[in-house]
């Protein structure tokens, strides 16, 4: 009899004691277009293709969540098990070689959120796999939308190609100005469900493009 109280006991402590993660209620997923970071930033870009910025936790009303869990380190040598295919969809615009850097430093602020239901490998897997579902590009040209640097598009028009696609959920474009007022498409986010696994309309949107005439540098 005394020998269940006991283990009775040791599952109330364990459960008690169970680790807690801050909860979240949806993902952004942040893609950057790297000829807009090239002419921002002035940095020389390869890649012609939407790249990763980061996958986000995020809550539908109020400030979304950050720096979650300061014990849980980025692992480099866990997160090179992904190999060659983290530096090809998420890879460090400022250089390659700081790869390591901006994935700890998205790990830390963003992925730690979402540790209630995945761990690191499996943040950066589901990120990646998102991703590679999704061709932006591809969607934009079906509705003849081609990055040049003499043309620029409308707000709504690049909004209903991505739908076109993804369903009627809302996805945010965020544009910067760099200079002489033209507005540059810099990143376009979709939304999930918190467990990754549908397309939700991002909310709270914080729309920079939204009345201006884009363009998408090629
Ligand atoms: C939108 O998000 C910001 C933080 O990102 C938050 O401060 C604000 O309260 C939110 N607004 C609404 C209407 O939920
Ligand atoms: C986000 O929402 C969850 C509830 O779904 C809440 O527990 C959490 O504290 C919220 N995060 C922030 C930063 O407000
Ligand atoms: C761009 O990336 C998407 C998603 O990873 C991929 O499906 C598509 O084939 C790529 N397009 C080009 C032109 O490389
Ligand atoms: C950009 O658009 C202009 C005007 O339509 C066209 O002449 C040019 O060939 C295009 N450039 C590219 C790279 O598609």
């Amino acid at each position: 009899m005394k020998s269940v109280f006991i283990i009775f006991y040791i599952m109330l402590i364990t459960f008690l004691f169970r680790p807690t993660y801050s909860t979240y209620q949806y993902f952004k997923l942040s893609l950057q277009w790297p000829p807009s970071f090239q002419q921002r930033y002035g940095v020389r870009t390869i890649q012609k293709n939407f790249t990763i910025h980061g996958l986000w936790p995020q809550n539908f009303s109020g400030p979304w969540p950050h720096d979650c869990s300061l014990s849980h380190s980025f692992e480099a040598n866990t997160v090179n098990i992904l190999g060659r295919q983290l530096a090809i969809d998420w890879p460090n615009l400022h250089g390659q070689k700081w790869n390591n850097k901006f994935w700890e430093a998205q790990w830390l602020k963003h992925g730690t959120c979402s540790l209630n239901n995945f761990k690191q490998l499996q943040y950066f897997s589901l990120a990646i796999g998102i991703k590679n579902k999704l061709d932006i590009l591809g969607m934009l040209e079906n509705a003849g939308i081609r990055p040049n640097a003499t043309i620029t598009y409308n707000y709504i028009d690049i909004v209903d190609a991505i739908k076109a696609k993804i369903g009627p959920f809302e996805p945010e474009l965020y544009c910067v100005m760099p200079h002489n007022n033209v507005v540059l498409l810099f990143e376009v986010r979709v939304c999930r469900d918190a467990m990754g696994a549908t397309y939700i309309s991002c909310v709270n949107n914080s729309n920079s493009c939204q009345g201006y005439l884009i363009n998408i540098p090629e």
